[in-house]
């Protein structure tokens, strides 16, 4: 008993240490308990029965492996391709099913390596397939020189001795259990029946029918040459199965850009052509552009060989045609960025060009007050949608101001004053949100002054560098903007219509020759604005004096909309409203 307990100690550490050697792998835990997992293996085919089986197993979502025959390889080529490309894993059982230990080493070894060879010559790979030597009998010296793991069984189903597809069912249900490696011939019909009808009881009790390989790998178990393997009992690590990629389209230069991404660690192999997945198919390494409809398979693999997931298929139908990129000098507008096959179309007059459009050849000559309107087209190709641009009497060129555009004559005058400037691309982001920083900046620019020495705002939230640095620390020198608290200026905050007129109206103080007084509280926008309670008490005085001078309207007549924020064209207004004011007072005090 004491001897029985000492043992049990031993064997407890050592259960100990595999467990703390699995949990070593970060992150792979996650599907803790794990499915029951059970690799069905078929010896000796395939057959003329091995079709009937793997049309039965891709119907139940099962997987599978075969231990086969290199001379039935040869006979039977369409299978072992099947096999393969179906997610099974193909294994090698000899050449012709010979006594191995009978043989001399050189034949015994010729007995694997022929069998490897049929099977890469049919499926295009360069691997050694795991063994199981006839009889599961092999000698140490022919181990020694193998470079495969030997699979062998822990059930065995007698299926090649009792011929009774009820026998072979009973026979795999009674036995299966979570790890299990099972025994069976696809060269027997009533095998092929058996199995396939005790697989849903199977799918029903919770297990997975998986390959020998991924038994294995999905434990986190790596199995090494020249050593023999029975089972893989489950050891609370579950890797999971490879996931069917998942495939994004996004728009490029000469088609469709496509990404896939996969679970962690598998490969991700794809055609374009609508063949079969195999070694031969492209290796995915990143984001790929495609040119003209195809059709997209993929799959991701730990290894092709009974290790894939499920395959994506795809048609790729609608190639879009690629957007052109304009260029500008001044006066000559340019397009670049199209592939050669695929035509520019253009209007000059701001009508749809798809109709009426001239093809690109090269640089056209634009007179301001110009609309030009342009899309790409290709054969085969969706048209890009037709975009606009706008060269204004002032001599901008805008890719989002049109002439019907409410703002687009003060935008176009912020913009040629310098107050307002574009985001790249010919866009000004008319409805963009205005924020503190960008109306802070837009006074600046439009002050025309310069600030220099060292900073003296105590902002903590406006950092050197910042695009609204200098105008921050101008408009704090001045006493144009307070932050919304002692430390901060929120820069990146949309600006209110009551914060906005406090900026404008104190811009207008500071900035006019004279000063501008602030309109002692008008009784009368009470009645103008019904909403006139809401403005904040610091701010009324503010929003009295923006209204009397005509720099702010309401949204609509009878509201004024304290808190609701402005856009980039509405700030751009009242910049241009207040430059006019301060210009006009100026002269007035000249004169
Ligand atoms: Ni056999």
């Amino acid at each position: 008993m004491k001897r029985i307990m000492k043992r049990m100690g031993a064997l407890l550490l050592c259960c100990a240490l595999l467990t703390a050697g699995f949990g070593a792998v970060p992150g792979t835990r996650a599907a803790a308990a794990g499915k029951k997992l059970i690799a069905l293996t078929f010896d000796d085919g395939p057959g003329p029965y091995t079709d009937r089986l793997l049309d039965g197993l891709k119907a139940k979502g099962a997987h599978a492996s075969f231990f086969t025959l290199g001379q039935r390889a040869e006979l039977y080529p369409a299978q072992i391709k099947r096999i393969f490309s179906e997610g099974h894993q193909l294994c090698n059982h000899s050449y012709n099913h010979p006594q191995l230990t009978a043989l001399s080493a050189t034949e015994a070894l010729n007995q694997v390596s022929a069998t490897d060879r049929i099977l890469n010559r049919l499926t295009g790979g360069s691997e050694s397939h795991y063994l199981r030597a006839p009889y599961g009998s092999m000698g140490p010296a022919l181990r020694s020189q193998l470079n495969c793991p030997e699979i062998y069984w822990s059930v065995d189903t007698l299926d090649w001795k009792y011929r009774d597809a009820g026998y072979v069912k009973n026979a795999v249900l009674d036995m299966a259990f979570d790890g299990a490696v099972v025994l069976m011939h696809d060269i027997h019909p009533t095998t092929v029946t058996g199995v396939l009808q005790a697989l849903d009881t199977l799918k029903a009790r919770g297990y997975e029918m998986v390959t020998v390989r991924e038994l294995f790998r999905r434990r986190g178990v790596s199995i090494s040459k020249g050593r023999m393997y029975y089972r893989c009992d489950s050891n609370g690590t579950d890797l999971g199965a490879a996931a069917r990629p998942q495939v994004q389209f996004s728009p490029a230069a000469g088609g469709l850009r496509v990404t896939l991404t996969a679970s962690a660690g598998a490969k991700i192999y794809y055609t374009l052509d609508g063949s079969d997945l195999g070694y031969g198919s492209r290796l995915y390494t990143g984001p790929f552009t495609v040119g003209s409809p195809c059709t997209l398979r993929a799959v991701a693999a730990y290894s092709l060989n009974g290790g894939r997931g499920p395959e994506l298929s795809y048609g790729i139908h609608s190639i879009p045609a690629s957007e052109a990129t304009p260029g500008f000098d001044g006066t000559y507008l340019s397009f670049s960025g199209v592939p050669d096959g695929q035509v520019v179309a253009y209007t000059l007059d701001g009508s749809d060009p798809t109709w009426y459009g001239v093809p690109y050849t090269g640089p056209v000559a634009l007179k301001p007050g110009t609309k030009v309107a342009f899309y790409t087209r290709g054969t085969g190709l969706k048209a890009t949608p037709v975009r606009t641009l706008y060269y204004s009497p002032k001599g901008n060129l805008y890719a989002d101001v049109s002439p019907e555009d409410w703002f687009c004559d003060p935008v176009d005058e912020a913009v040629s004053l310098g107050f307002l400037k574009g985001v790249g691309d010919f866009r000004f982001q008319p409805h963009g949100e205005l924020t503190r920083g960008m109306a802070v900046s837009l006074l600046y620019r439009m002050s025309g002054e310069t600030v220099s020495g060292a900073r003296t705002n105590p902002f903590e939230d406006v950092r050197d560098g910042d695009y609204f640095a200098d105008a921050v620390e101008w408009a704090y020198r001045r006493s144009i903007a307070a932050g919304v608290s002692e430390k901060a200026f929120a820069p990146g905050r949309p600006v209110t219509r009551q914060e906005l007129c406090r900026l404008l109206v104190n811009a207008l103080d500071t900035l006019s020759p004279s000063g501008w007084e602030l309109s002692p509280e008008d009784s009368s926008l009470e009645e103008t604005f019904t909403d006139w309670g809401q403005v904040d008490d610091w701010a009324k005085p503010h929003v009295a004096a923006a209204v009397d001078a005509g720099l702010l309207v309401g949204e609509k007549l009878d509201l004024f909309h304290p808190d609701g924020t402005a856009t980039r064209a509405q700030g751009a207004a009242v910049l241009v409203r207040l430059d006019r004011l301060l210009k006009e007072s100026a002269q007035s005090t000249d004169a």
